[in-house]
């Protein structure tokens, strides 16, 4: 973040006044004001206060199965590296040559050892350590006097692997993952243990797909939070977890919103069922919850399965969504037995996730209004979707 928009204030952008009203009583308060789903001075500030400040997803461990292996990803332009290192660990970095600067890896590929720049070709290990300058000290001189190479090592990002989940905190502020995390993962301690998520595996088929929509990131997760709109735009989901069944989740350290239901049941299956998490108590078998893990990241938690919708913000109105698919232990996420099973899971949730894209582009579309105000909150249905509006609020006004 360079000077001027470190002191960049978020009352320079917008009236302040207005955010404010989302901590009003939730009968008196308004939501984020339009100008947080459509102007770009917006958009950069957002950047630094919510994705950079925070914990944020950037995708999973295993679309990176082995040694050497790099995706590379943008985070609204800051070029990212993600390794998987000697030690089978999960590295992030920042994807600049320290050099002349130029994009370190273009493509996601498979690395042999080393990350070579293509320019000048220096040359990095796996923990970033620049080994290598070629003729830095003239032609067949590789090494030059006044030169540290260790002050030209690659600039590692704060990660932290969760379920699958790659996290980084870019500006290194945030509290540790373990801190962040602490308080979904008490409350989730009731349906999985430490042991248990070990268990969890990616679908080997039907487990991904990603679709680009045209909305902001915030109104995929504002639509997550809330079951109120279950009848209406999910018909088929409403039958089997009816808007009656549900609860709402409203964390008290304010870092996760969302909903529960008590109706889920295995509805897939032939001789046998998906395996399901070992110590999942019996009387909660048909629970079911889905939180916005905040800033951008959906989950679904069930006995027998998990999902994880995660958001990369493209622009003010467009967003990818990257849904993963996840199963207990490996005959379920890839035994052959299981493949009709679970391509018929995966369609059920793409469809749930498709009819929500009406929703959430059109409520982009309104965002242009000029008499929206933020809109009004129903006092007893939307209390986790204003959860998220003020912790967006107090984190850019922190
Ligand atoms: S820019 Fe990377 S080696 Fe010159
Ligand atoms: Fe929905």
């Amino acid at each position: 973040m360079d000077k001027a928009s470190k002191t960049l204030k978020i009352s320079d952008i917008l009236d302040i006044e207005k955010i404010k009203t989302v901590n009003h009583s939730i009968q008196k308060a308004h939501g984020l004001p339009n100008e947080c789903y459509t102007k770009s001075e917006y958009l950069n500030f957002e950047k630094e206060k919510i994705f950079c400040d925070n914990w944020t997803v950037i995708g999973t461990a295993s679309s990176i199965p082995d040694i050497g292996d790099a995706k590379i990803y943008s985070l609204l332009g800051i070029p990212i590296i993600i390794i998987r290192d000697k030690s089978n660990n999960i590295k992030v970095f920042h994807n600049v040559c320290s050099h002349r600067g130029v994009r370190l890896v273009n493509e996601s590929c498979k690395l042999k050892n080393i990350i070579r720049c293509p320019y000048h070709s220096w040359t990095y290990d796996f923990s970033g350590k620049l080994i290598a300058t070629p003729h830095i000290g003239g032609m067949n001189i590789h090494e030059a006097k006044g030169f540290d190479r260790e002050k030209s090592n690659l600039k590692e990002i704060r990660s932290h692997v969760w379920m699958d989940l790659i996290f980084i905190n870019i500006n290194k502020n945030a509290k540790s993952f373990d801190q962040s995390i602490k308080s979904l993962n008490d409350r989730w301690s009731k349906f999985i243990s430490e042991e248990d998520k070990k268990l969890v595996r990616h679908a080997k088929d039907f487990g991904y797909f990603n679709m680009e929509v045209n909305t902001n990131w915030k109104l995929a997760i504002e639509n997550f939070c809330e079951s109120y709109h279950l009848p209406w735009v999910h018909p088929e989901l409403n039958k089997v977890s009816n808007i009656k069944d549900h609860y709402h989740i409203e964390d008290s350290f304010g870092t996760y919103s969302g909903q529960g239901s008590y109706k889920y049941v295995q509805q897939f299956y032939h001789n046998k069922k998906f395996a399901t998490f070992p110590n999942w108590p019996s009387n909660l078998t048909n629970n079911a919850e889905y939180v916005s893990l905040f800033p951008n990241v959906m989950l679904g938690i069930h006995i027998d399965h998990f999902y994880a919708f995660w958001l990369e913000p493209l622009d003010n109105n467009k967003t990818r969504e990257h849904f993963e698919m996840y199963y207990v232990g490996s005959e379920s996420a890839e035994s052959d037995d299981f493949k009709e099973m679970r391509e018929k899971n995966f369609k059920f949730w793409q469809n749930v996730m498709n009819e929500d894209i009406f929703a959430i582009e059109s409520m982009q579309r309104g965002r242009s209004s000029p008499v929206y105000n933020g809109g009004n909150f129903s006092p007893i249905m939307d209390t986790p979707t204003l959860m998220f509006h003020r912790w967006v609020a107090n984190s850019l006004t922190k």
